[in-house]
Formats: structure tokens, sequence, C-alpha cells
């Protein structure tokens, strides 16, 4: 990053901020979360309802967030204590959130750190038996550990060079790379026998299959990949310059955003289901595991390629990982610097320190600690953190963002920043989404209902009767549709 000033600094460019933002927003999101909700909620069903939210509320989002960084020149605390010392909490309660999600982020991408090396040691047979490789593996205490410390090495080393020439370089490389691998093996993964059924559900809308759930899920995802009400795009936004347009970027973060986690279901689904032989088959079987202990089968399945695909692959998730755990402990950094007034140096070994000593007690979860679960039978410690974080926290913070937008500072404000530099055709509609967004908060709650992400929280959506459930699940939805029909765009939500 070029320094402008002693204690700031700003992106090189507007590619830098599109490709840091886009580099942050595609992740374990994208590649681990995305198909498998893909394959469980119906296929085309969830993608056009995750595609119609990335560009209608996840973009209104984006712009908010990353404008009210540009504005204030602040990460996320500073940025809402601008507008007076008592709106502070906000930005305090959406900061804690990366603090939450970034050891729970690094236990996964030691998973694929060693599903990589797996596959570049061992005979692909090995890791598809059926799920014994990897339980054995995420039980194993100090194996896991092990290869936990080395994902996060990985981006210590690279946030430590700097935004510049760690974080912007580092993304520059792998993002592109990223991209033309997963377009590459979606390709091949779309020659294989059966493939052609499994494209047509992954792609064509089946209306029948829509439910609360999937809607709820697809808004939750949309939250998640984008990296929103956590604080990041404020704190990236805090780092551009006045002259970028902010309309065509957040355009462009969620149209590759969108466009990656396309290849990614691509990649997994049509495969998974010429494997599987039908799209029941596909839903019953996906889950959080679905990349770390059915994909392998279906890679055993590939003969003589399973080795160079299994390896190109996790390859390219581990890139997605990375650039994304960057922009977690990054931020991280950021607001303990911004925070405590310290140097980013002594900000970043702070940060390195909890992360480290966090992202130990999540694995321990798994072994040694595992006595401990707390979200009901079979549960995990990183269970607890990503329901605390997506389910909990985000939609709260969320919340809170759009009333202090809507209805305190007033859309208007953010609406001239934006306009110093490019032209916002769409600023009433913009206005309108966010304040009436609020409502899909109701998300979090409705979340904690409906969700099954992991087999835990169902557990507690089982203990409400159907009828609640329903009436929870669908509340978020009819809010938005008021607010969408204010906007105009009432055709579009349907
Ligand atoms: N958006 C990232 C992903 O999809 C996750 C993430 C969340 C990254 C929050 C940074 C901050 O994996």
């Amino acid at each position: 990053m070029s320094e402008t000033t002693k204690s700031r600094a700003t992106w090189s460019g507007k590619l830098a901020f599109v490709l840091s933002a886009a580099a942050s927003a595609v992740g374990l999101g994208s590649m681990w979360r995305f198909p498998y909700l893909a394959a469980k909620y119906g296929g085309g069903t969830f993608l056009l309802m995750y595609f119609v939210f990335v560009f209608t509320i996840g973009l209104a989002l984006l712009l908010l967030e990353t404008s009210l960084g540009r504005k204030t020149g602040q990460s996320s605390i500073g940025a809402f204590k601008a507008f007076g010392k008592k709106y502070a909490f906000i930005g305090i309660f959406m900061s804690a959130v990366p603090f939450i999600i970034v050891p729970y982020y690094c236990v996964i991408g030691g998973w694929v750190t060693k599903y990589l090396f797996g596959y570049i040691v061992t005979a692909p047979e090995a890791l598809a038996d059926g799920g014994n490789y990897f339980s054995g593996f995420i039980t194993s205490g100090a194996e896991s550990i092990i290869f936990m410390l080395i994902f996060m090495a990985l981006t210590y080393f690279i946030v430590a060079l700097g935004v510049n020439k760690g974080i912007e370089k580092a993304n520059l490389i792998m993002m592109p790379a990223l991209i033309v691998m997963a377009a590459a093996v979606a390709i091949y993964a779309l020659t294989l026998p059966g493939a052609m059924d499994g494209l047509a559900y992954y792609l064509i809308p089946d209306f029948s299959k829509f439910s609360p759930e999937l809607i709820i899920s697809a808004l939750g995802q949309t939250f998640f990949t984008l990296s929103l009400a956590m604080g990041i795009m404020v704190t990236y936004g805090s780092y551009l310059q006045k002259s970028t347009k902010l309309t065509s970027s957040v355009s462009q973060i969620a149209g590759t955003t969108f466009g990656v986690s396309l290849l990614a279901g691509l990649m997994i689904v049509p495969a998974t289901f010429a494997a599987l032989g039908s799209g029941d088959a596909v839903a019953q079987n996906s889950g959080p595991s679905l990349m770390f202990i059915i994909l392998p089968q279906v890679f055993e399945n590939l003969g003589g390629a399973a080795t160079i695909i299994g390896v190109v692959f996790f390859v390219l998730v581990l890139f997605a990982a990375l650039t994304s755990s960057l922009s977690l402990v990054e931020t991280c950094t950021s607001i303990i610097s911004d925070g405590a007034g310290w140097s980013r140096k002594r900000s970043l070994i702070v940060t390195i320190v909890y992360v480290t000593l966090m992202g130990v007690l999540v694995n321990l979860g798994y072994s040694s600690l595992s006595f401990i679960q707390p979200m009901g039978e079979g549960s995990s410690i990183l269970d607890l953190l990503d329901f605390i974080s997506n389910s909990v926290m985000m939609p709260i913070a969320a919340l809170l963002t759009c009333v202090f937008v809507g209805w305190i500072i007033k859309p208007q404000t953010l609406i001239d920043e934006v306009r110093v530099s490019a032209r916002f055709r769409l600023a009433n509609v913009w206005s309108v989404v966010i304040k009436y967004i609020c409502a899909c908060d109701a998300r979090g709650y409705s979340d904690r209902v409906c969700r099954s992400d992991h087999g835990s929280v169902q557990h507690v959506a089982d203990q409400l009767p159907a009828r609640l459930r329903g009436l929870l699940a669908s509340f978020p939805f009819a809010y938005l549709a008021i607010g969408a029909r204010r906007a105009g765009l009432f055709f579009v939500f349907l």
C-alpha cells in the first residue's frame, strides 16, 4: 500500500482494491460451503436465490460498508464513532466478529492443507475411505494442530509483508491462478459420464424445491461470502482513494464472488451427481463433509487422474482460503491498531498470539476437549463459534448498520460520498433497500431455527413446533417483499 499519510495508507489503485476485496470474499464460503448448500437445496433453485441476493442485498450492503469506510477513513470502530461517540458500540460489536471467525477459519484451512498434502504423498484411495480418514485426522489432536499451524504461518507471513508487498501481491498471483484452475477442473468434471444430467440439476431451478430454509440459507451464504457485517469491507473502504468509483468496484466484487461460487458448484455438483446417480442422493450426502468425504470418493472414481485432480483442486481451495484468512488477520490487526493506537507490528503480534491460541483450542475441541459439546450432542467448539458469528452476531451487526445508515445518519450522507467519484443512478432504490433490508436480519433468528449445516444446530430447531418454525422463517421474506415493493423491485424479489 502506498503510504499517503504516515499513519494511514491507500490501495495502490482500483484494481488492487477490487482484487483484494474479491479475494477476501472468495474463500471457503464459495469453495466449500456453497457447493454443499447448493447440492443440499436442490441445485438450480439455490443457485437462483443466491444470485438474486448477491445482486440486491449483497450489493447494497457492500456499497454501504465501503462508502462508510471511505468517507470516514477509519476501520469499523472509528467509522461509527466519527458520527458520535454513542455509535461506537456498533463498530465494536461488528469488530468482534472477525476475531470469532478467524480461529475456526484457520482450523478448516488446516484441513484443506492436510488434504493437499495427502494427495501429494498418499494414494487417492487412502483419502476416499468413507470418512475414516477425515475423522481420524480431525480428532488426532497433534496432527491437525500442525496442519493448522502451517496454514496460519502462511497467512501470518503474507500479512507481515504488509498490505502492498504482501496482501496485494499474493492476491494478484493467487486469484487469477484460482480462477484458471477452477475453470479447468470444472470443464474436466463436465466431461465425465453422466455429468450432463448433473449439470441440469445444478443449473435449472426446480420451483418445487423452494422452502423458507433454502431462502434463509441463501441469504446467510450471501453475507458470509461477501464478507459482510463484520467490518472487513469498512476497513477495506477506508484504504480507498476518493477517485475510485465505488459503484463499479462493488459490482465487480460481487460479480467475481458469484462467478467463483458458480464455478465451484460446476466442479463439484455435476460430478457428485454423476457418481451418486440422482439429485436426491446428492442432497442426502451433502453437508459440511462433502468436500472432505464425498469428493475424494468422486475423485477416486477418476482412476489415473485422481491424484492430479486432487492436488489441483486442493491447491485452489487453499488459495481461496488463504486470501480470505489474510483479510481476516489484516482486519483484526487494523482494529487493534486503530483501537489501541498501537503500531501495526505490535498489533499484528497480538493478533497472531490470539489467533494461534484460539485455533489450538478450537482444534482440541475435536480431541482432548471433545467433551465440550456446547450445541448439543456431538457438537464442537467450532460449531459454537460458527453459530455465534454467522447466526447471531452478523445478523445483528447488519441490522444495526442498516438502522444507523437508513434512519440515523440517513442514506444521503453515503450517497454523497459515492457521488464524489461516480454516477449513482440507483441511489433511491439503494436507500430503500438499506432502510428495509434490516428485516432480513430476522434471518439470524430464523436461521437458528432452520439451519442444519451442523447437525447440532438442527437440534435447536427440532425443539420448536413446526408452525413456529415456518412463521419465523417466512418473516424476513415477507418483510423483504414489502421493502422491495417500495423500491419498485417487487418483480426482482419474486
Ligand atoms: N468471505 C469468506 C469466504 O467466503 C469468509 C470470510 C468471512 C472472509 C469474513 C473474511 C471475512 O470464505
